[in-house]
């Protein structure tokens, strides 16, 4: 078959899946996160964050088959499955090893049932001692549909600057693993003013989550992560929060600053700017749902490193319709920022298909 014949998938690359074994894990909890009824509605919720009343535990979060029909009616050719926020962050540390092997393995086995059309991020035991981190780490290689990881910025309870995270982030680049780095915590609620709770979700999901995940991004590069592991690869959530439209004030705090100065660390040839690691070592999603927004992250990045995402199952159609607008806006966004079809190709699937080797 001629290449130009040959269709580019369509691939979902941040779209998330709670299964059957977590949510049993959360029913047992009466602490966030956990999922229960509040009578008397019978219909089970979902809270996973403090600032959240919940969300109604629908299919859509833990069925394969919802997710398939999801895709199905939104020609989603490809999803790469990620387990929802807070992930395995808040397991003892006894326990989560092995949570961590039985929910990959489950995730695991539900895209097995469906060949070709369903990969998935990995969840790491980071709670557990640092042996069983690198043992689920070692046993990914060996899990057919695992295609990397999804990381909270908290990393093991430190934020990503934490110098311990290191010989992890070695052992993923040596597994060929990127991670896939999603917000949760958000920013502490009084920054919103005393107002901002009357905003229902906004401001935290908005606002919080983007700047959590600059912050951490930020924190990383800053770290000098990157000149330590150059070729630790992030997939970041939300086209990286805000961190391409702050590149450039970011780098001109860092010129102008006596601390850093001090400690050698602005003039040093083996610093990597901002610029190179958004170029270098960080995938950005279509997860923005503009023009605007798609933008800035391929003119920071380059469009063979910008993947289309819908969010799935978070961000329902408000009329319990079939068309969900994350889905709708966010590929309207594709379609009028890359005009040319080879970056509108690569945009929606071409580029998650190399990068994680979706074949
Ligand atoms: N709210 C969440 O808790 N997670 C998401 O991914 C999106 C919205
Ligand atoms: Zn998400």
């Amino acid at each position: 078959v001629a290449k130009s014949t040959l269709k580019t998938p369509v691939v979902d690359i941040h779209t998330h899946l709670y299964p059957p074994f977590y949510i049993d894990l959360l029913k047992a909890r009466t602490e966030i996160p956990y999922v229960r009824a509040f009578p008397p509605d019978n219909q089970i919720r979902l809270v996973n964050r403090a600032a959240d009343n919940g969300r109604p535990m629908v299919p859509h979060f833990f069925d394969v088959k919802t997710k398939i029909a999801f895709m199905d009616h939104h020609n989603i050719d490809i999803s790469v499955l990620s387990l929802g926020n807070p992930w395995l962050d808040f397991l003892p540390s006894d326990t989560a090893g092995q949570v961590a092997q039985e929910i990959n393995d489950s995730t695991n086995s539900m895209c097995a049932e469906y060949p070709g059309r369903l990969y998935f991020f990995a969840a790491l035991p980071l709670s557990a001692p640092p042996s069983v981190v690198f043992g689920e780490i070692a046993r990914l290689k060996t899990v057919p549909y695992a295609r990397g990881i999804v990381l909270g910025t908290s990393g093991l309870g430190h934020g990503l600057d934490d110098p311990t995270l290191i010989p992890i982030f070695k052992a993923l680049v040596d597994a060929s693993l990127p991670i896939f780095l999603h917000p949760h915590y958000g920013l502490p609620a009084s920054v919103y003013g005393p107002h901002g709770k009357e905003y229902g979700q906004v401001m935290p999901l908005a606002l919080g989550f983007p700047m959590e995940t600059t912050i951490a991004l930020a924190c990383l590069i800053l770290s000098g992560c990157f000149t330590v592991v150059p070729d630790l690869q992030i997939i970041a959530s939300h086209s990286g929060g805000t961190l391409p439209f702050l590149a450039g004030r970011i780098e001109s705090c860092i010129q102008h600053d006596r601390l850093l100065d001090s400690k050698g660390k602005i003039n040093n040839p083996t610093r990597k700017t901002v610029w190179d690691v958004l170029k270098n070592n960080i995938y950005l999603d279509g997860v923005i749902y503009d023009k605007i927004g798609l933008q800035t992250a391929t003119a920071t990045s380059g469009v063979d490193r910008i993947m289309f995402g819908t969010d799935h199952p978070f961000f329902p159609p408000l009329d319990g319709g079939v068309e969900w607008p994350s889905m709708t806006v966010n590929l309207k966004a594709a379609k009028k920022t890359y005009e040319r079809e080879e970056d509108y190709n690569l945009v929606m699937g071409g580029n998650a298909v190399r990068v994680l080797n979706l074949r």
